[in-house]
């Protein structure tokens, strides 16, 4: 089975679990079907900022052409491993593909090309846009509930 059809299998996992539980969480979408109109400057450079403000800020490199992942140094954009990718799959959960950078406050997910397939087939499922939500929902409640050791 190849890496979209684990994903998408992950996903019909993850869609019916409805939820409201991220509102305190909040989410900014950078979000233009034109390419090379500064998505991804604007997405790196917003959360580089939150971040320096004191915010914890998770950027998620949602576009197949991987390339904030490419910038950061956190992936080729080929390998679904470690990526968003493989948390859609269930192969990983969200906080395991989280990655640190040089960066105070700022964490990051790397986006991998298979994420074009998945994006196309991932409308199959009645509850598609619940499904980042659900695994947000996952790694708030560990950062809630740190280790204690
Ligand atoms: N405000 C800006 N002024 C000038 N050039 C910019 C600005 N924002 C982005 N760019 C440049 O425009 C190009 C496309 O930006 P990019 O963020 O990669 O777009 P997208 O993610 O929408 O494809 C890049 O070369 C980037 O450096
Ligand atoms: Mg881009």
């Amino acid at each position: 089975m190849g890496a979209t059809d684990r994903a998408l299998r992950g996903c019909a996992r993850l869609a019916p679990v409805v939820t409201n539980r991220t509102r305190a969480m909040k989410v900014v979408a950078v979000i233009n079907a034109k390419g090379g109109c500064g998505k991804s400057t604007i997405a790196t450079g917003l959360a580089a900022g939150l971040a320096r403000k004191g915010l914890r800020t998770l950027l998620i490199d949602m576009d197949p052409q991987a390339q904030v992942t490419q910038w950061l140094g956190a992936g080729d954009g080929l390998t679904a491993a470690g990526t968003l990718v493989a948390a859609f799959s269930g192969v990983s959960t969200l906080g395991e593909v989280i990655q640190s950078t040089a960066f105070e406050n700022l964490s990051f997910v790397p986006s991998a090309e298979v994420l074009e397939e998945v994006g196309r087939r991932i409308t199959e499922f009645e509850d598609y846009p619940t499904i980042l939500a659900h695994l947000l929902v996952a790694i708030k409640r560990l950062t809630r509930c740190p280790p204690t050791d």
